[in-house]
């Protein structure tokens, strides 16, 4: 029998700017179950990343723009409530790609089932789920993180930042962490017990902060934001320093045109390594990350904090808040 499905869509394009709740629309569409491996599933946890913002304009990105109208795709966790397959059952819960609606019908083949084991199912969406790769895989893969190293990371009150400190201290590595909110800085330090945070919406010349708290410099930078702050960063690597570029959120929702580094004579002098690299690029190599992630997290050794809003009607505002740095964590909706 067929049912209804709720579910928010993108109402148009945002060029440049942040995205407000205005920009998207609550909709209404009718599911069933057709096809022999058809599933029906009730989300249960949305994920909103800044990612999704880079899909909100027309603009060419590694992934296509949203399509207006149609249901916002993301993560999201789920429990399988009708099933013609042979390969879930009711009660699985399941990771799919179908983000910001309340239940949905897809084949089994794009559904990752997953076992909780001790873990709340939504750590899926934070450490144990895309963030944590990506903290992971950036910082041992593309970063080459070393013990002892010291260490830089912005955004490092956020979900992928706050694995990155936690990964890099447990490495007997010197963290220095950049946020924009006291109550960030006081949760890295008091909990995270990173070696030193501070608000960069608090200071003025961020070179000379950089150089006050770690007058040698930094072995690599973890770049989350992109922007003025990782121009201060290459001023202030050692020699052979590595930047892992994982982000650019500063610049996402800048109304400017983003101007170019004016010191890439250091990148030179100090023979840098500077290096993007996208996640979805390192899905088979997850083994080594769930098997570490796994054991960090049921021994305390790494914390993992989560912003929820309740509601699917409230997801936009989730993410206009993410934008706009009101997590501490990863931010998640629960439906
Ligand atoms: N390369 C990849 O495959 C990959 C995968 C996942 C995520 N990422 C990137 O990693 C970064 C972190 O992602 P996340 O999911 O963990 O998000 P998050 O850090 O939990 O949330 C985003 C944070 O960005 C900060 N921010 C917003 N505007 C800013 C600005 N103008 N300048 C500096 N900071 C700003 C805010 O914190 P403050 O309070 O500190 O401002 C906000 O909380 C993002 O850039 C994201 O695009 C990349």
């Amino acid at each position: 029998m067929s049912q209804k499905s709720k579910f928010i869509a993108l109402k148009n394009y945002v060029p440049i700017g942040l995205p407000s709740e205005d920009d998207f629309i609550v909709k209404e569409q009718v599911i069933d179950l057709s096809n022999n491996n058809d599933v029906l599933v009730e989300n249960l946890w949305l994920s909103v990343d800044p990612y999704m913002r880079a899909r909100m304009t027309e603009k060419k990105n590694y992934k296509e723009p949203f399509v207006l109208g149609n249901p916002m795709e993301g993560a999201a966790i789920g429990i399988v409530k009708k099933t013609n397959s042979n390969n879930l059952e009711v009660g699985d819960y399941v990771l799919s790609n179908h983000g910001w609606r309340d239940k949905f019908v897809d084949e089994d083949n794009n559904l990752k089932k997953i076992k909780p084991n001790d873990f709340p199912i939504e750590s899926y969406l934070g450490p144990l789920g895309m963030t944590g790769h990506t903290a992971y895989i950036g910082l041992f893969k593309i970063g080459k993180l070393k013990k002892n190293q010291t260490i830089l990371v912005s955004a490092a009150g956020g979900s992928v930042g706050s694995l990155v400190c936690q990964i890099a201290k447990l490495h007997g590595c010197k963290v220095v962490a950049s946020t924009g909110s006291d109550e960030k800085v006081d949760w890295l330090k008091n909990e995270l017990n990173v070696d030193y945070a501070f608000n960069y919406k608090k200071t003025d010349n961020l070179v000379l902060k950089l150089k006050e708290i770690m007058p040698d410099g930094f072995d690599l930078y973890f770049d989350n934001v992109g922007g003025d702050f990782l121009e201060a960063a290459i001023f202030r690597m050692k020699n052979y320093g590595r930047i892992v570029i994982c982000g650019r959120i500063s610049q996402m929702n800048s109304t400017k045109t983003p101007e170019g580094l004016k010191n890439i004579a250091h990148v030179l002098v100090k023979r840098l390594t500077i290096k993007g690299f996208l996640i979805f690029d390192h899905e088979n190599e997850s083994e080594n990350f769930q098997n570490d992630m796994s054991s960090w997290l049921k021994n305390k050794k790494i914390l993992s904090k989560h912003t929820v809003y309740e509601g699917l009607d409230n997801a936009p505002k989730a993410f206009v808040d993410l934008l706009n740095g009101k997590n501490i964590g990863k931010m998640l909706v629960k439906i």
